[in-house]
């Protein structure tokens, strides 16, 4: 996830700028960089890769006196992560750093290059420095020429732009990315997160969606759509462990609050109301595709299952599903008329990455579905779809799955609209249910507080099973490793139909199971093999939008249109399960013991 620093005051502004993008390090990213203007000097410089690169490219230069200043640390969405696709963004007296994501920018950009404007980056931010010039020379002051820009982006965005045009003002906006203002004694900060401020500002402003305005002379002016307005600091608080975690006691914790919000920035510019428009396939890439073979590894491989019901059913194409260590030592039969697809969070895993070399060999077409651009899985694959969730640091993986299965979802839709077998209302009815899921994935107080209750009941036992139909089988399979990683206690994931062949005979009250009960899909059958167990004395928690009595616990889950929307919200219900058990079991939720993050060896 990128981040921005900003800064306005007499104060040494490269070590300022430095430091706080150092704390922003925590967030992830590939490449960074800072633009000074002090009276009518302008500096700039980007590094790829580590901080230490552009500490390296820096150590000749130091401001003085007053000056704004701005900085950023990206995570690669739009374009290789490269010195010319790194932030700040050049106009021709202008900069602007930009975190989200400008979902018109194609647009944007087309009508700029036909004023014969040129871009040098393949970022959607560079259209941001353009639009603000373009207004500004057609007669507009800098602030309106920078209201106009605003008013022109869709999408998500908090940005700070600095300009020649006005060398005291740092402009600013926020809209669906957090952006906040710091206030020092005699200056003024900006950041996506408190930690780059905390030990300089004392006071700070949370910006609200909607917010933008300028900083001149220390004084901020802030408006909105109904003009400008007033605003009230609070103090800052100054624990910087916490505020990495934006508050929240693990980074896991986090991650599966934020799920909402990356969902959107996954389907940015790509789900639209008439289809899925998915740039990084290029024109005819499935011509000739009449079968598609998946692999991947842990999470990753039960986003993979969950898309074989998916490209099956909606888009009528033949899917299988394999966990690349295994696939890569059956000597598998490849026909060029399948493509290769491997799914991975790091694009770094060792059995996948085989996977896919062994795939290519075989003259397959491949494409990956990644969190990490320019990772070897990426590097290796014909084309990338990135899922956009911003760097996760909790070893159990929760919204990196979320953005593979929903990628996974608009993708079998694109197969679908390109070979003509999806129907003009099924495609509708299905973007209808993605721009549902966001609000699936908030978590409630309610629910959190629901989960951290009902947790205690279930710390001990000889087990869980886990279980579902569908796709909510491979949902089923996800929340039992998630439970497993970070509480250590046994569970497994099951097919519901399949428990009466055989493991229905450790069924007794210390046989805990979690049953997956949408309304959407197979209720009534999943309701039996539920009895079943119950009849067993078996220990029943229901996820499930309707009542049932027979269950020990119950999660009342809220969506029931869509079986992908109540497959995202149940999601949602098993991963702060598995947290809750694994807080009350004192365990290390974020680096649960014997796992790393990325597994790089066989
Ligand atoms: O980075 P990848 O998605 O390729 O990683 C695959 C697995 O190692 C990973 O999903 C692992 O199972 C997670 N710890 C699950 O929470």
């Amino acid at each position: 996830m990128c981040g921005i620093v900003g800064y306005i005051g007499p104060k040494e502004k490269k070590e300022i700028l430095l430091e706080g993008l150092q704390e922003l390090e925590y967030r992830g990213y590939d490449s960074a960089g800072i633009a000074v203007i002090e009276g009518d000097k302008l500096h700039n410089f980007k590094a790829v890769g580590k901080l230490e690169n552009l500490r390296e490219k820096t150590k000749n230069y130091a401001s003085e006196g007053f000056g704004v200043s701005i900085g950023h640390t990206r995570w690669a969405t739009h374009g290789k992560p490269t010195e010319l696709n790194a932030h700040p963004h050049l106009g021709a007296y202008s900069y602007v750093v930009h975190n989200g994501i400008i979902e018109n920018y194609q647009e944007l950009k087309k009508e700029l290059q036909e004023d014969g404007i040129s871009f040098l980056s393949q970022t959607d931010t560079e259209t941001i420095v353009h639009l603000f010039e373009k207004y500004h020379n057609a007669g507009a002051t800098p602030f309106e020429a920078f209201q106009k820009t605003i008013e022109r982006l869709e999408g998500a965005y908090a940005t700070l732009l600095i300009s020649e045009a006005a060398p005291e003002t740092i402009f600013f906006a926020k809209n669906g990315s957090p952006m906040l203002i710091g206030f020092g004694a005699e200056d003024v900060y900006f950041a996506s997160s408190d930690t780059p401020i905390i030990g300089k500002a004392n006071e700070v402003y949370y910006l609200e969606d909607g917010e933008y305005g300028y900083v001149e002379n220390s004084t901020v002016h802030l408006f909105d759509a109904n003009g400008e307005k007033t605003f009230v600091k609070q103090p800052l608080i100054a624990d910087k462990a916490m505020a990495q975690k934006d508050g929240y006691r693990f980074f896991m914790e986090k991650e599966i609050y934020e799920q909402s919000r990356v969902m959107g920035e996954t389907m940015m510019g790509r789900v639209l109301e008439e289809g899925i428009v998915l740039d990084e396939l290029e024109e005819g890439f499935f011509d000739g595709i009449n079968a598609i073979k998946i692999c991947a590894c842990g999470t990753s491989y039960h986003s993979a299952l969950t898309s074989a019901y998916l490209f099956e059913r909606l888009a009528k194409v033949r899917c299988d599903v394999e966990i690349a260590s295994e696939f890569r030592y059956k000597e598998p039969l490849l026909t060029k008329d399948t493509l290769f697809i491997t799914i991975s969070q790091s694009g770094e895993t060792a059995d996948t990455l085989e996977a896919l070399k062994m795939a290519k060999r075989a003259g397959l077409k491949s494409l990956s579905i990644c969190n990490v651009d320019n990772s070897s899985i990426v590097r290796e694959s014909d084309t990338a779809i990135l899922t956009r969730a911003g760097i996760e640091k909790g070893v159990a993986s929760t919204k990196a799955f979320a953005t593979q299965t929903m990628v996974l979802w608009m993708l079998a839709l694109y197969v679908g609209q390109q070979k003509g077998t999806i129907d003009q209302p099924t495609l509708k009815q299905e973007i209808d249910a993605m721009l549902h899921t966001p609000k699936a994935l908030v978590v409630t107080d309610a629910l959190h507080a629901k989960l951290h209750r009902l947790s205690k009941r279930y710390l001990h036992g000889h087990g869980f099973f886990f279980i579902g139909r569908d796709i909510f089988y491979p949902l089923a399979l996800e929340g039992a490793l998630k439970l497993k990683e970070i509480s250590y206690l046994h569970a497994e994931g099951y097919p519901a139909g399949e428990m009466k062949h055989g493991p229905i005979a450790l069924a007794d009250s210390e046989l805990f199971t979690i049953a997956l009960m949408p309304k959407t899909m197979h209720y009534d059958k999943i309701k039996s093999n539920v009895e079943e167990l119950s009849a067993r004395d078996a220990t029943i928690c229901a996820i499930s939008p309707l009542p049932f009595d027979l269950a020990d616990d119950f999660v009342q889950t809220t969506y029931s249109s869509h079986p992908m929307v109540e497959f995202f919200e149940m999601m949602v219900v098993t991963q702060l399960l598995a947290l809750e058990i694994s807080v009350r079991l004192g365990n290390d939720v974020d680096m649960p013991r014997n796992l790393a993050k990325s597994v790089t060896v066989e």
